[in-house]
């Protein structure tokens, strides 16, 4: 007999911060301790590739992370289940789904695949879980707000549900239902803006996102500063320079915030070092070069890791991408010094 399967393929790109999350205030939810804003990548930039099947024949959910079979009944991933399934059922029981009931009986078979090193520690859960939710949805009939639950795979992959410039509004609400990502700007709002990947090593990230934000929340004071009286008015001043495509304001903003992330590494005890001497190099090379032109021509931001995300203006590529090859010659690359992807240039519009 025929077997009726339902597959669905869809992709999203990884989102960079530039007012960084950092800090959960309730860890089953993911409800963070302070909002943050990013910029979504291009589609066919760095990104995750999802495909969900489902059928009468699967025994069970499985799941295949590139290529490698992973452990289905891992919490956060059952928490991104769960959810789309509840909104399946009601859909169902309100009498207004278009698909056949008897999916919501059958178990699911997810590949997910990402484009890019996922060694290399750049942003590859925001892309993943915000993937999985979005096919989830669509095998599912469900439409509508889905940030909330990509929000409790990964708390960054929220921002990943929209293009462009995309805020994380925090919440007040203890259940977490106003913590929701929301854009900002769309993604034809500031074509000139590039952003580059600078690999300065693809090792696996010493400390995770999760572990090191519950150590941070529980022994640093600055981050509980930080999260309190600086980012609400960082907020406000981000989204401003977005709206007004303010270059130098945007930059500054976005070089200081992360600069305040790894001090608040650093504040954690003991301390988490995310950078490394080839990252301390690029953001003295970035310096020195908005120093050399009078301006602020680029910003350098860094996540859980040492590789380095750059914001500039399309006009301004060339002479950094110099710049890099002077000074990170690549007979200079013996592991130490920017390999890999050398200059990964990522369009946004
Ligand atoms: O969503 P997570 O748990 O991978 O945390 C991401 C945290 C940072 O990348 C360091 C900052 C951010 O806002 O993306």
């Amino acid at each position: 007999t025929m077997e009726k399967h339902n597959i669905v393929t869809c992709t999203a790109p990884v989102n960079i911060a530039v007012i960084k999350y950092w800090g959960k205030r309730n860890e089953e939810l993911i409800l963070p301790i302070n909002s943050s804003l990013s910029v979504t990548l291009h589609q066919d930039q760095l990104k995750t590739t999802t495909t969900v099947a489902t059928s009468r024949s699967f025994q069970e959910d499985q799941i295949w992370l590139n290529g490698k079979e992973e452990d289905i009944t891992h919490p956060r991933l059952q928490s991104c289940l769960r959810e789309i399934r509840r909104l399946a059922r009601k859909r169902r029981n309100d009498g207004d789904s278009p698909l056949d009931p008897s999916i919501l009986s059958q178990k699911v078979h997810i590949c997910s695949v990402n484009n890019f090193p996922t060694a290399a520690g750049l942003a590859s859960s925001a892309a993943g879980f915000a993937c999985l939710v979005y096919t989830l949805a669509r095998v599912f009939g469900i439409e509508g707000e889905l940030s909330g639950i990509a929000r409790q795979g990964s708390g960054s992959a929220c921002r990943s549900m929209y293009g462009g410039f995309v805020q994380w509004i925090m919440g007040q609400k203890d259940d977490g239902k106003d913590s929701l990502a929301q854009q900002v700007e769309p993604e034809t709002h500031w074509p000139d803006l590039r952003i580059l990947v600078l690999v300065a090593s693809a090792e696996k990230k010493s400390v995770g996102s999760t572990s090191g934000m519950q150590t941070s929340v529980q022994t640093s004071c600055l981050l509980m500063h930080r999260a309190e009286s600086v980012v609400p008015g960082r907020m406000e001043e981000m989204i401003e320079a977005v709206r007004g495509k303010n270059f130098a304001a945007f930059a500054d903003l976005t070089m200081k915030d992360s600069n305040q992330f790894h001090a608040t590494c650093l504040d954690t005890y003991p301390p988490i070092f995310y950078l490394n001497s080839v990252s301390q190099q690029v953001i003295n090379l970035v310096h020195r070069f908005n120093r050399h032109y009078g301006e602020t021509r680029l910003a350098y931001t860094f996540d859980a890791g040492p590789n380095a995300v750059i914001y500039t203006l399309q006009q301004h590529v060339p002479e950094f991408v110099q710049a890099v090859q002077h000074f990170f010659p690549p007979e200079r690359n013996g592991g130490q010094f920017i390999q890999g992807l050398p200059v990964n240039q990522a369009a946004l519009s």
